[in-house]
């Protein structure tokens, strides 16, 4: 089977932020996976200019543009900021728009407290309706996230590598599911299907 691009995002740019411990782990389980190749985007690697905003800038940012159109799914990476998400995340995810319709996306909430980001996934499914972006069933939740990770960035709680697995297998189905739908159904949003049967 053909294989699955899925991007991370990691949607903190806060200098300690503990985000980045999942972020990169997750990384590294997604690499472990014949079936999907990946890449680890970072919020404070954009830099966004303070007079501009949205798809008006996206050709300033073409690794992400080219990433999100050849993307089959998004995870998102995203502390819980005051039950919100993170100003800069929302700006990245603004930059584009139709490149992420009927695809998929998957949540991995963070907290230092016993939520593991419950609220700011529940806050975040609204707005990426609005991109066209197919929410998975399964979210991935670090509760105490400081306790999870040492300061390095090693997994000290092994159960998560099973809930990691089935969040990461929901994705693949849904990423998988939604390719062929892209590539075989009729839709405005994307070129004719006809034209790839016929090639
Ligand atoms: C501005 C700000 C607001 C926060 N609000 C919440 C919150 O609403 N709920 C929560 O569980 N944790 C909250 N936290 C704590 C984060 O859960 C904690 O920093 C955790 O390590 C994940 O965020 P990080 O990647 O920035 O470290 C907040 C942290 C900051 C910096």
């Amino acid at each position: 089977m053909e294989k699955l691009f899925l991007p991370v995002l990691l949607g903190t740019n806060r200098k300690q932020r503990n985000s980045v411990h999942p972020a990169k782990w997750l990384v590294g389980e997604i690499e472990k996976r014949p079936e999907i190749e990946t890449k680890l985007f970072d919020v404070v690697d954009f830099v966004l200019p303070r007079d501009d905003y949205g798809q008006a800038i996206k050709d300033q940012f073409p690794e992400w543009r080219d990433a999100i159109i050849r993307a089959d799914g998004l995870v998102i990476v995203s502390p819980e900021y005051n039950h919100g998400y993170p100003g800069p995340l929302k700006a990245v995810l603004d930059l584009l728009l139709r490149e992420y319709v009927h695809k998929a996306v998957a949540f991995v909430g963070v907290s230092a407290g016993p939520w593991g980001g419950t609220r700011v996934i529940e806050a975040m499914v609204p707005m990426v309706r609005e991109l066209g972006l197919a929410v998975t069933f399964s979210d991935l939740n670090f509760p105490k996230v400081q306790q999870t990770f040492d300061a390095e960035g090693k997994l000290l709680d092994p159960a998560v590598e099973k809930r990691a697995s089935d969040f990461l297998d929901e994705l693949v189905w849904m990423s998988r599911t939604l390719k062929w739908g892209r590539e075989n159904v009729p839709s405005k949003f994307h070129s004719a299907p006809e034209a790839k049967e016929s090639q």
